[in-house]
């Protein structure tokens, strides 16, 4: 089943009198269970693209479908809510706040929900756990390793049980230790949990182990293959 459905998708910035075209005509269709990749240089489009998939930022053309709803078509309200029910977003520099400890990080998109603190906590620790970090629940971010920092931030994006995970860069700035770790663990999920993953990247460690690779290169898509 598709779940994700891009049709001739533009996007132009405006920087001043420059305008930059950072995807050019973009259709695509993401399937419930992918594990894809989206690669490309840097500048290529990579983050632009995941964050119009992500109802971070808007289409200047062309209509995005998610999980069969026109998204154009729809309320604030109702984009917020497919956001918090339906997927979980992992940005490319994490986006922990600063002066949380791991266990409140995790626990604030179930908050933005109106779940009890107690039930939220509960969650939260569970979701800590699945990606090993539970021991680490009352660390602040700035006392945490880069590879420990990009864990919470996807326990924080798993917490909510969404049924599509979009990360941008999940593995840049890691050792390869880390890399493979995080790997693993969308593997892991992707497999036994049915979640959908859709991840941008440029590191080649991660390449191999994907089942669909989406090449982009200057806002174009200009392969698309599956293993
Ligand atoms: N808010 C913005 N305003 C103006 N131009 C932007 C903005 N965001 C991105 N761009 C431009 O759009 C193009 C695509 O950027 P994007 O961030 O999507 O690339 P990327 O593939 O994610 O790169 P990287 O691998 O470095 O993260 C680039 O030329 C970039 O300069
Ligand atoms: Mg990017």
């Amino acid at each position: 089943m598709t779940i994700i459905e891009l049709t001739d998708v533009h996007k132009t910035y405006h920087l001043g009198e420059t305008l930059v075209k950072a995807l050019r005509g973009v259709s695509l269709g993401i399937d419930e269970g992918d594990l894809a990749a989206v690669w490309g240089a840097s500048g290529s489009g990579k983050s632009t693209l995941l964050n119009i998939i992500g109802l971070v930022d808007e289409p200047s053309s062309g209509t995005l479908t998610l999980n069969g709803s026109e998204v154009g078509d729809m309320s604030d309200n109702a984009k917020t809510d497919l956001r918090s029910r339906y997927m979980g977003f992992i940005f490319q520099n994490f986006n922990l706040m600063p002066i949380l400890t791991a266990l409140e990080n995790v626990m604030l998109p179930l908050q933005v929900q109106g779940i009890s603190a107690l039930e939220a906590q509960d969650k939260a620790l569970n979701s800590l756990k699945s990606v090993g970090m539970e021991k680490f629940s009352q660390h602040r971010p700035d006392k945490l390793s880069g590879g420990q920092r990009q864990r919470v931030a996807i326990a924080r994006g798993l917490v909510t049980e969404p049924k599509l995970l979009i990360c941008d860069e999940p593995t840049a700035n890691l050792d390869f230790e880390n890399a493979e770790r995080v790997m693993d663990l969308m593997c892991e999920l992707n497999e036994k949990r049915g979640i959908t993953f859709l991840f941008s990247t440029h590191d080649t460690r991660l390449i191999d182990r994907v089942k669909r690779i989406i090449y982009i290169e200057d806002g174009t898509i200009v392969k698309d293959e599956r293993k």
